[in-house]
Order: structure tokens, then C-alpha cells, then sequence
């Protein structure tokens, strides 16, 4: 497996497989990494020739206050991981290398990144946008690989790259959950015993919310209060409960045919999101 610092190196690796004919798949992370991200891994695989893992805890999409620099990391544990799972190349560069002194140039997504997370965590996807544009330039995939646990991330991501004409296919994955629901996380390390087992209410909410949805309670506001109702009786400080359009992320009356149920709230000081695409009259199977 390479290891590339900087993106002349990481860009020439890429562009000589791409010069042989092999596609390359990018699975943009910050490390810590977890099951989920494997699964983002083996969708690469899947959709690419070649898998480039890129590991960087972004620090523009992280506001004042919030957790950058006791973010997780342990790059020896990633490395062991990549390799382990047959990854081709990691990107990882350091904070100068993708934003060196002087750096002013920013990409904003509009409408999309502006609710939900958008609200919570001003400028984040404008962080997130900036340098998923600049690691699809330092690798220059065909293929593009996100988790749908950042549900409004993967929207901001889709609507970038149709807006700005990037030649990147996107792919999205399903949310990994614990055996007991828990949407993996590397935040979830934050977690005290009791904190995890508050934090299980999000997945039983949103449970709750399909269960709604099939048995005929498709008013938006409904869902929510439940929703909200099942997750505040846990303990758990909400930050927003949202039913929103699963593509444009605006505010719906119905969940008719199909919404995203957005969650995000804090166990303690740990802000943990999730979310579900309701489906109105499908049966509620288990979590997503
Ligand atoms: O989802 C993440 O881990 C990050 O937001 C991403 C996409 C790697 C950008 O820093």
C-alpha cells in the first residue's frame, strides 16, 4: 500500500494508473477509522480498480468550540486497517499541505448546506466542500464514496459536483449500525456507558418514525413530535428533529412518498447525528 503526503505525489500516483486504464475510487475520511468506513471501502472496490483511502481531520469545517483538537486520531491503527482491507494508496496529508499560509479560497454549496447541521455548525459544509473539491483534485477519482449517516453532507457533496461540473461519480452507503442500533461513529469513542445507551433512543426513534409512516401517519409535524418525544424521554438534548425533502432538504407537509428524518443531539457534550428515509406505506422492517 503507498502512503502520499502531498498532492503532487498523490495526484501523479493516480493519474498513473488512470494513464493505464485502471479507474480509481476515493473514500474521503478523517480517520479514527470503524466498520463504517470498510463498508465505504468495499463499495469502492466495488465501483474502481483502484481504492485510495484519504485520512485528514479537516479543520475548516469544525467551528470555534467544537471538538478539532481532541478529534480521534490514531494513523498507525488507519494504516493497519487500509492495508487490511487491500486499499491501494492513503492520502494523508498535513493542515499546510491543503491549506498552506495565504489560503482564502472557499466553496459554498447554498440552499442545501444552509438547514439541519447547516444551522448548528455555521460555515461547516463550506469546510466540507472546500476540501472534498480539493481531494477530488490532489486524486482525481472516478468514483467518490460517502456514508449516508452524513445525509446532508452527501447532499451538499451531489449538489457540488452537478453545480460545478465535477467529472466525479458519487456513490452513497448505508448508514452501519451496531447490533443495537448505534450508527457507527468515531465520535461514539466519546461516549460514556450511560451516554450509549441514551444515545440508542435515536435509531428507536427513527424506527418509530417508518413505523408511523407504514401505518398510515405521514404528517411531517407528527413524526417529528414522536420522534422527538421518544429521544428528549431518553435524556438526550436535542438539537433538531427535521423531515425535510430526502434530496433538496426542504421542509415537507408529508412524508408522501418518501422523507428524511433527521436527528441531532447531544449525549453529555457529544453531538451525534443520524437520520431515515421514511418511506410512507413500506413496511417498517428494522433500522436502515
Ligand atoms: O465525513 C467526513 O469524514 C468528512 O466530513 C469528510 C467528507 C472526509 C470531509 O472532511
Amino acid at each position: 500500500m503507498e502512503w502520499f503526503e502531498t498532492v503532487e505525489a498523490m495526484r501523479a500516483w493516480s493519474r498513473g494508473r488512470r494513464a493505464r486504464g485502471e479507474t480509481v475510487g476515493l473514500v474521503p475520511t478523517m480517520g479514527y477509522l470503524h466498520r463504517g468506513h470498510m463498508a465505504l471501502v468495499a463499495r469502492a472496490r466495488e465501483c474502481a480498480d483502484r481504492v485510495v483511502v484519504s485520512i485528514f481531520v479537516n479543520p475548516t469545517q469544525f467551528g470555534p468550540g467544537e471538538d478539532f483538537d481532541r478529534y480521534p486520531r490514531d494513523p498507525e491503527r488507519d494504516r493497519r486497517m487500509c492495508e487490511e482491507a487491500g486499499v491501494d494508496a492513503v492520502f494523508a496529508p498535513a493542515p499546510a499541505e491543503l491549506y498552506p499560509p495565504g489560503y482564502q479560497t472557499y466553496v459554498t454549496v447554498e440552499e442545501v448546506s444552509r438547514p439541519l447541521c447547516g444551522a448548528s455548525r455555521p460555515g461547516h459544509f463550506r469546510g466540507v466542500a472546500t476540501v472534498v473539491l480539493k481531494l477530488f483534485h490532489a486524486v482525481e477519482p472516478d468514483v467518490a464514496v460517502f456514508g449516508e449517516k452524513d445525509y446532508q453532507q452527501l447532499q451538499v457533496v451531489r449538489r457540488m459536483v452537478r453545480d460545478l461540473d465535477v467529472p466525479v461519480r458519487i456513490e452513497g452507503v448505508a448508514t452501519v449500525r451496531e447490533p443495537d442500533g448505534l450508527a457507527l461513529s468515531s465520535r461514539n469513542t466519546y461516549l460514556s456507558p450511560e451516554e450509549r445507551r441514551q444515545a440508542l433512543s435515536i435509531s428507536r426513534a427513527l424506527g418509530r418514525a417508518q413505523a408511523l409512516a407504514s401505518s398510515g401517519v405521514v404528517e411531517a409535524a407528527r413524526i417529528a413530535d414522536e420522534v422527538e418525544g421518544i429521544i428528549a424521554g431518553a435524556g438526550l438534548r436535542i438539537d433538531y428533529v427535521e423531515v425535510r425533502h430526502p434530496e433538496t432538504l426542504e421542509p415537507v407537509e408529508t412524508v408522501v412518498p418518501r422523507a428524511v428524518v433527521a436527528v441531532a443531539a447531544f449525549a453529555g457534550d457529544t453531538r451525534l447525528i443520524d437520520n431515515r428515509v421514511v418511506v410512507a406505506g413500506e413496511d417498517a422492517g428494522g433500522a436502515k
